[in-house]
């Protein structure tokens, strides 16, 4: 946003009124992270397949690992990420994708991403959560 001195119609005290003017009114598409309601809390990970390029990932974090640690996925599949934390805040972030979420105790996040290369992505945790924090990996490889 931006704003610009306009002449007034009609004049003022001081001569001047000003107007907000919207210089940016085109914003980039972000695709938020939501947080799922309660009452969806998981206790397993795991993954289901909705359809040939539909899938679900139910992710459990908790130190110092992603369960599931790796998912494999034919590439242009979309995978609706859930992910909760069993002790304290975590990070999901897939190096090279704009998939980022935290994992927090006793939340369900959910993020979706669809998948437009083949590669082995590496999932990180990029919330600092202990003494291992930086061994906390994971794998998405799309084939
Ligand atoms: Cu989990 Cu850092």
């Amino acid at each position: 946003y931006n704003t610009k001195a306009t002449k007034p119609t009609e004049p003022t005290r001081n001569g001047y009124t000003f107007e907000a003017t919207v210089v940016g009114t085109k914003l980039a598409k972000v695709n938020n992270p939501e947080c799922v309601p309660p009452g969806s809390l998981y206790d397993e990970a795991r993954i289901e397949k909705l359809d040939d390029d539909t899938y679900q990932v139910f992710s459990v974090a908790k130190m110092w690992q992603f369960d599931p640690a790796a998912i494999e996925i034919p590439i242009g599949s979309q995978v609706d990420f859930f992910l909760i934390s069993k002790d304290v805040v975590h990070g999901l972030n897939i190096a090279g994708t704009n998939v980022n979420m935290m994992a927090v105790p006793g939340a369900v996040n959910k993020f979706s991403y669809t998948f437009r290369k083949k590669c082995i992505f590496t999932v990180v945790c990029n919330e600092y959560c202990g003494s291992q924090h930086q061994a906390m990996v994971g794998q998405v490889v799309v084939k």
